[in-house]
């Protein structure tokens, strides 16, 4: 299966959340084989955004939630508030969060366990700068967010874990990691994770690429084995953009399925 997850920021209101929601609703439209979809408004949208989506396959995305159950947080939000909204699917972890905010691999890590034991599906970010690329560090530098982020996590049975890899330079840059650096990292990533979750059967953790993706590049990217989905910020609120990369994931679903 290929996942394409919509982050559409802090971009859109309410009013704009809605005609953006029945739009991209419309990409999935007279298709045969569809990926799976999940739509990440911001907060104030999400129950608007649930109304449009209800009889979909789509599901409904958070971008950041608090790793607290209850209490004295002023400005958080809880997984049990998000769950009231119909929300399945956490973003964690975002390099604008790590960046613009101060998020550690520790907070990040108390968010993907507590996410987990509220049943919810966390979708964990990770990433390296151009910096720390071009000194040969982007793998070490992913292994560390990986191993301190999933530390002491564990999956059962039913859980499901979407790992994004979001080189922080590729993100709303116009300049998307090559497939070649994509496909290098994501097979970094595999086998991390196998280290990591040694017995978690297949299709139990997936990993997804975010920046920059487009309409033109997402079939490239997506018809690679390794690239289990795209996580699409920019393309997400461009409604042309974004029914091609959808078109891209259902194309590479069809050939998987012909061949
Ligand atoms: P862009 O697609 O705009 O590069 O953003 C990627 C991203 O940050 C998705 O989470």
């Amino acid at each position: 299966m290929k996942t394409v997850i919509a982050n559409w920021k802090m971009n859109v209101g309410v009013r704009e959340s809605v005609a953006l929601a029945r739009g991209t609703l419309l990409t999935l439209r007279g298709r045969k084989t569809i990926p799976d979809l999940v739509i990440c408004p911001p907060d104030v949208a999400l129950s608007e955004v649930r109304k449009v989506i209800a009889r979909s396959s789509a599901k409904l995305g958070a971008q950041n939630v608090s790793w607290e159950v209850s209490g004295s947080h002023t400005g958080e939000t809880s997984t049990r508030m998000l769950q009231e909204f119909g929300v399945t699917h956490v973003i964690i972890g975002h390099s604008e969060r790590r960046q613009h905010l101060g998020e550690t691999d520790e907070m990040i890590q108390k968010k993907v366990a507590h996410v987990l034991a509220e049943q919810m599906i966390p979708i964990l970010c990770v990433g390296e700068t151009k910096l720390e690329r071009d000194a040969g560090q982007a793998q070490e530098i992913i292994r560390h967010q990986l191993s301190v982020a999933l530390q002491g996590v564990r999956l059962r049975g039913g859980d499901k874990l979407f790992v994004a890899y979001e080189p922080i330079w590729a993100i709303g840059s116009g300049e998307p990691a090559s497939v070649g650096e994509v496909v290098e990292m994501h097979r970094f990533i595999d086998s991390v994770l196998t280290q990591l979750f040694p017995d978690a059967p297949e299709g139990q953790i997936s990993v997804l690429y975010g920046g920059s993706v487009t309409g033109e590049n997402a079939y490239g990217l997506l018809r690679e084995t390794e690239v289990d989905g795209v996580l699409v910020g920019g393309a997400s609120v461009k409604l042309n953009q974004f029914k091609d990369i959808v078109g891209a994931a259902a194309e590479v679903l069809e050939a998987q399925q012909t061949a």
